[in-house]
C-alpha cells in the first residue's frame, strides 16, 4: 500500500530527508533538509527584474516562469546536495497562501514526483513555513514563544504553543506591514519590491523632520492598520513636493520609524499579556535591521530570528516545515490542493 494511504499517522522514527518547493509568489525556491544533518542545499531564483517592470507581481508571468524554474533549481539543489532522487524520503510544497497558478506549479511537480518515486508529499502552509524558519538558525527558540509574522500579505502576532497549535493573539485589519513597506516606496519612486529599497533610503534620512502616527498604539489590544499610515505619508509627498533626494530619506525614516515603533510597542505588550519571554520574527519585513534592533534591545524578552536570506521566501522553510509534520506521519492524499487564502488556525497540531 502506498504511504500516502496510511489509515493512522505512524511517527517515523529514522531521519528523514526532504525536498522543499516554494513557488507562492515571485521566488522560486528549492531546498534540501535532513533531519539529521540539517540544512543540506538551498537554490533560490527571483523574479524581482522581470515584475520590477511592471510594480509589482504580475501572477501570470510568475506561474509561467516557475514552470521554467522550478525543475532546473531542483537538479541543482540534489547535485550540489550529492542526493539521487531515490535517496529522498518526502517532498514537501507549499500549498496556499498564496497566488494560486504560481502555487499549482510547485504543487503540481512536488506531488507528482512524490507520486512518481513512491513516497509522501506534504502541503506546507507558507507561513507556517515562515513562522518556523527561525528554528533553522543557531540559535533556536523553544516552544511556547510568541511570533511576530510580518510578510508582504500579513501581519500577525501568533501565540505557538507546538507546531500546528497556534492562536491568533492580533493581526492587521487592513495593509500587511510589507504592503504599507511596498506602497510608500511606489510613491517615493523607489523599484518594486519596496521594503528593502525604502529601508536603504531611510539610512540617509534626518529624524524629526516629518512625524506619522503610531496607528492603533493609543488603545489596548493587538490588533495592526498600516493603511493611515501610507496615506500620512502620500500626505508628506504631497506637502514636499517636489521632492528632493533628501526629502524622501527624511520620509522613507519617518514611515519606517512609525512601522518599527508600532510593531515595537505590540510586541511589549503581547509578551506582557501572554507571559511568555521568547519573541520570534519572521517573514520578510524581519530582514529589516532596524526592527531588529528595535526589538532586541527594547523588549524584555529574548528575540529570535532567522538569516535575512530565511526571513523572506526560500524553499529551506518550507523543506524544514513539511519534514516536522512528514516525521510526525503526517502526508497527503493524491489530490494536488492549493489555497489562495488558508487561516493558520486550520492547520493540525504535531504531536512529536
Ligand atoms: O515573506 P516575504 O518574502 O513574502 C511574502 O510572503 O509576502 O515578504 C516580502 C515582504 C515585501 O513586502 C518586502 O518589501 C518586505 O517583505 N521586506 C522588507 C525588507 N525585506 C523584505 N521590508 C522592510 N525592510 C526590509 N529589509
Ligand atoms: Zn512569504
Amino acid at each position: 500500500m502506498l504511504c500516502y494511504y496510511r489509515a493512522f499517522p505512524e511517527p517515523r522514527t529514522d531521519a528523514m530527508r526532504v525536498l522543499g518547493i516554494e513557488t507562492s509568489c515571485d521566488e522560486t525556491g528549492i531546498a534540501l533538509y535532513d533531519s539529521e544533518h540539517g540544512l543540506l542545499a538551498d537554490a533560490l531564483y527571483s523574479q524581482v527584474d522581470m515584475h520590477a517592470e511592471y510594480g509589482g507581481v504580475v501572477p501570470e508571468l510568475a506561474s509561467r516562469d516557475h514552470i521554467r524554474k522550478t525543475l532546473p533549481l531542483i537538479r541543482e539543489v540534489l547535485g550540489r546536495a550529492h542526493t539521487e532522487l531515490s535517496e529522498l524520503d518526502g517532498i514537501a510544497y507549499t500549498a496556499g497562501p498564496g497566488l494560486v497558478g504560481a502555487l499549482m506549479v510547485g504543487a503540481a511537480i512536488g506531488r507528482a514526483l512524490a507520486w512518481s518515486l513512491d513516497i509522501p508529499a506534504l502541503a506546507v502552509h507558507h507561513m507556517e513555513g515562515h513562522l518556523l524558519a527561525p528554528l533553522l538558525a543557531e540559535t533556536k527558540p523553544t516552544m511556547p514563544f510568541v511570533a511576530l509574522l510580518v510578510s508582504g500579505g500579513h501581519t500577525q502576532l501568533v501565540r505557538v504553543d507546538a507546531i500546528g497549535v497556534y492562536q491568533i493573539l492580533g493581526e492587521s485589519i487592513d495593509d500587511a506591514a510589507g504592503e504599507a513597506f511596498d506602497k510608500t516606496a511606489k510613491l517615493l519612486g523607489l523599484p518594486y519590491p519596496g521594503g528593502p529599497a525604502l529601508a536603504r533610503l531611510a539610512e540617509q534620512g534626518r529624524p524629526g523632520r516629518f512625524q506619522f502616527p503610531r496607528p492603533m498604539t493609543d488603545r489596548p489590544g493587538l490588533a495592526f492598520s498600516f493603511s493611515g499610515l501610507k496615506t500620512a505619508a502620500l500626505n508628506a509627498v504631497r506637502k514636499a513636493e517636489p521632492l528632493s533626494e533628501q526629502d524622501k530619506a527624511d520620509i522613507a525614516l519617518a514611515f519606517e520609524a512609525a512601522v518599527v515603533d508600532t510593531l515595537t510597542i505590540k510586541c511589549r505588550r503581547a509578551l506582557q499579556q501572554t507571559g511568555l519571554t521568547q519573541l520570534v520574527m519572521a517573514g520578510g519585513v524581519a530582514a529589516n535591521q532596524t526592527l531588529r534592533l528595535r526589538l532586541q534591545q527594547e523588549l524584555p524578552g529574548q528575540v529570535f530570528y532567522a538569516p535575512p536570506a530565511l526571513c523572506t521566501d526560500n524553499g529551506a522553510m518550507i523543506a524544514y516545515a513539511g519534514c516536522q509534520r512528514l516525521l510526525a506521519g503526517q502526508s497527503e492524499p493524491l489530490w494536488i490542493r492549493t489555497r489562495a487564502r488558508w487561516p493558520m488556525t486550520e492547520l493540525s497540531a504535531v504531536n512529536g
